[in-house]
């Protein structure tokens, strides 16, 4: 089989999803994956947009503006209309199966040159919306249940996770963040795109809203939960509304040789797996235990691991149970420059922005490790884990 290797990967900075004060409530999410294709192609001159053989473009609730945004947002970004297009959902590993469906198309040989890419904007198309549960599907759940927030509290209880732990994370994930932007570490991935500041003036925004340039602790105890009366997951534990793009360029390890491009990592392997809806958050567990059985990898064997933070609890959860870290933060090799609890999660995006955050550690913080992983839970049960394997 061919090899697939990651030529580039590129994101916008994740914007907060608010009518008022978002960097790019100005901005639709078709304009947002307009900015990633133009970046990604404007970094890498030598591949043409006519010869790719595939765009796939992950996105939690493909609908409204979001509708089939893989096809409407690549020919509105006046890119040629040869090139075939795939939207596709599994809700928040949306952008991580994208980059699954490239790399297995160029490993049978089906392709060359593959986009995969992942999209959302919790503003304009909230989570949700639009959204018709099957009659007979609530025969077997309570619809309350399957809700974000209310699976993050049950996945606390269930696994016994204290809000106390959630709130560490929490605050480690926003000094990890904070540290990483001052340090510069996300330059390599984030495209600047032109949004407006408080006021409506433009402005060139560089770096991720959410991030916390200081974590108010007292305030974050103080914080009450807007799911469940006397719950324990807050605003501070949970991620916040997002608005981003990311995009990344794979292709075939021939083919990029053949063309002179550089790279340094592959796609090693991929799975999705499925879990209870009413427990979404510990989706990981399955699919990193289906990861390791499929490659014969384990734990050990992994260097730095990005396990997509949609709360701290089913995060808390999965990293406890396939001990992949530390009992709690600060840890070793999880989210080390952040997880989504500070940089946002637009949910579709987040599956492509994790693999291309993992290569870039991979990169520079952790650059003896041979293997990297990153891994998501997803809404209803959805759940998809990767491996990505140094070449050179
Ligand atoms: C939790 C949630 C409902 C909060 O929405 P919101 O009320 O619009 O959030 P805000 O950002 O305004 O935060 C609410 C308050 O908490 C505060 N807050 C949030 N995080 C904080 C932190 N880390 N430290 C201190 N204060 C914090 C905010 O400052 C704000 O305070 P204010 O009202 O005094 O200004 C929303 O972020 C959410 O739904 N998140 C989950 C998304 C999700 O389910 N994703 C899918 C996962 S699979």
């Amino acid at each position: 089989m061919e090899e697939c290797v990651f030529i580039d990967g590129v994101r916008t900075p994740n914007g907060r999803a608010n009518r008022e004060k978002g960097w790019f409530r100005k901005l639709r999410p078709d304009e947002l994956l307009s900015a990633v294709y133009e970046g990604m192609f404007a970094r890498n001159p030598q591949v043409k947009p006519e010869t790719i053989d595939a765009v796939f473009v992950g996105s939690a609730n493909p609908s409204g503006m979001q509708n089939d945004i893989g096809r409407l947002g690549w020919l509105a970004s006046g890119l040629p209309d040869c090139v075939p297009t795939n939207t596709l959902t599994n809700q928040c590993p949306s952008g991580m199966s994208a980059i699954m469906h490239g790399a297995r198309a160029i490993m049978t040989g089906e392709a060359d040159i593959v986009v995969a890419a992942g999209v959302e904007d919790m503003e304009k198309v909230p989570m949700g919306a639009h959204i018709d549960f099957p009659p007979r599907l609530l025969k077997y759940y309570n619809g309350a249940d399957l809700l974000m927030g209310a699976t993050a509290e049950k996945v606390a209880e269930r696994w016994n996770i204290s809000r106390a732990d959630m709130e560490n994370m929490a605050a480690w994930s926003n000094r990890k963040a904070a540290d990483a932007k001052t340090a510069g570490k996300f330059k390599k991935e984030i495209i600047p795109v032109t949004g407006v500041d408080d006021n409506g003036n433009e402005m060139l925004v560089e770096h991720d809203q959410w991030i916390r340039d200081t974590v108010d602790t007292a305030k974050m105890a103080t914080m009450s939960s807007p799911y469940k009366p006397n719950g324990v997951v807050t605003a501070a534990t949970s991620s916040p509304l997002t608005q981003g793009a990311c995009a990344v360029l794979l292709m075939g390890r021939k083919k990029a040789d053949e063309m002179g491009l550089s790279y340094t990592h592959k796609y090693r392997a991929g799975v999705l797996a499925g879990c209870d809806p009413t427990l979404m958050g510990i989706g990981p567990i399955p699919a990193v235990k289906k990861l390791f059985g499929k490659t014969g990898l384990s734990a050990k064997d992994i260097g730095p691991i990005e396990l997509n933070e949609a709360f701290a609890s089913q995060a808390l959860a999965c990293i406890r149970d396939l001990k992949l870290d530390n009992e709690n933060a600060p840890f070793e090799r999880v989210n080390v420059w952040g997880g989504a609890i500070a940089l946002g999660h637009p949910l579709g995006q987040s599956g492509a922005r994790v693999i291309v955050t993992l290569l870039n550690i991979m990169k520079t913080d952790f650059a003896d490790a041979r293997y990297g992983m990153a891994s998501l839970c997803g809404a209803f049960g959805n759940a998809a884990a990767m491996v990505v394997e140094r070449v050179a």
